[in-house]
């Protein structure tokens, strides 16, 4: 590629922990807090990684070095502002050094957030939007166990704030975890439903990265991928669940996923997933799938050349094809992901009316994850894009 020497280079950063990648990677949590001189560790996790047995792994790990911990459980599905004051409140009160969270994106979006209060004294919704988190969390070691989320390697934190239903974004170079031991063995005891939307979330962060106006080349060729690790295994890993060798390249992706997004922002379908997510105490990933055609289909124009490369990374020959019918066949893929995936509702289905729209395009609105959405969208196109998706 020649350089385009008609205007001065964009500068653009990339920040991402030290990772760790491959079956067997979690077993190393308890040698990396030895080397962080942990002497007491919070052990952040919940309920469901108790039951499939990893959050015991990861005691074992801590025994083996002789580092004490306190475990911290009490986390939602979509992790509330108060279980971050209360496990903050754990932290202190137990005399903990370094954080290690086990889990999904809850759980880690819930350490990390644990992680800012700890060090910053404040109620974790004063840090609500970029660069506002001043201190440097403790010692933070991730061992994610979705396919998902990416909040180990990312410069995010979504908290819910029930008392106005909505999520609160915040982002922020010191909420990058430390060290992110990356096991695809962990997603072997996900549910395909689960599976599938994780996945569809990884996807997601993939492609609203890829077409980000953040966008950068240090993104992209994560962003890419991302997308050819996870369109073509994701499916058959929700049939073969305990498959290893499928679960990896989602595990990558995902985590490839996470890098890009992370450095190059998200768009609309987040900005709305949050907002509607945040409303109903929906799943995130679920969210972002039902969304996710509509986002496309508004933003193609803006961004055509961007998702024709979506398509191609997807595996579509769009070869001889004219402008319409390489967007007909890029928004086909997506939808025939989805019914493969069994992730078959709309919004109506999961309790959204119409009646709700003018309120969720509010939220949405003031989601940061909206101002790198590569077609700028008001108030009115995202209330037409939730009717649509109704
Ligand atoms: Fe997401």
């Amino acid at each position: 590629m020649s350089p385009d020497r008609s205007r001065a280079p964009e500068l653009r950063k990339f920040v991402a922990p030290e990772i760790v990648f491959g079956v067997g990677a979690r077993r190393l949590a308890g040698r990396y807090a030895a080397n962080l001189r942990a002497e007491r560790v919070l052990l952040v996790t919940d309920p469901g990684v108790i039951a499939a047995g990893w959050a015991a792994d990861l005691q074992r790990s801590l025994e083996d070095v002789g580092i004490a911990y306190s475990c911290f459980s009490q986390i939602s599905p979509n992790p509330r502002a108060e279980e971050m004051m209360l496990g903050s409140e754990q932290y202190r009160l137990a005399g903990c050094d370094v954080i290690v969270a086990i889990g999904g994106g809850s759980v880690v979006d819930c350490a990390k957030g644990i992680g800012i209060v700890s060090s910053n004294r404040r109620h974790i919704l004063e840090f609500e939007g970029v660069d506002n988190v001043t201190e440097p969390m403790p010692p933070v070691i991730c061992i994610p166990t979705t396919g998902g989320t990416s909040a180990d390697v990312s410069q995010f934190v979504i908290v819910s704030d029930r008392a106005f239903r909505t999520k609160r974004a915040i982002i922020s170079k010191s909420v990058v975890p430390d060290i992110s031991l990356v096991d695809p063995e962990t997603l072997t005891t996900m549910d395909p439903f689960l599976t599938a939307c994780t996945g569809m979330d990884a996807l997601v962060h993939a492609v609203e990265a890829f077409v980000s106006n953040a966008h950068s080349p240090l993104t992209d060729v994560h962003a890419l991928e991302a997308i050819r690790l996870i369109y073509p295994n994701l499916a058959a890993s929700v049939r073969a669940p305990t498959d290893v060798a499928l679960r990896t390249p989602v595990m990558l992706g995902s985590l490839e996923a996470g890098l890009a997004f992370s450095n190059a922002s998200l768009g609309a379908v987040h900005a709305m997933a949050h907002s509607v997510g945040g409303y109903l105490d929906l799943p995130h990933g679920e969210c972002n799938a039902l969304l996710l055609r509509h986002v496309a289909a508004f933003n193609y124009r803006s961004a055509s050349e961007r998702y024709e490369q979506v398509g191609l990374a997807m595996g579509l020959d769009l070869r001889g094809m004219s402008g319409s019918r390489k967007r007909a066949a890029i928004l086909r893929a997506l939808d025939a992901l989805r019914a493969e995936l069994g992730v078959t509702g709309t919004l109506a289905s999961r309790g959204v009316s119409g009646s709700d729209v003018s309120e969720l395009a509010e939220h949405a609105l003031r989601d940061a994850c909206l101002v790198t959405n590569p077609r700028s969208a008001n108030r009115r196109d995202l209330e037409v894009l939730y009717e649509e998706a109704l």
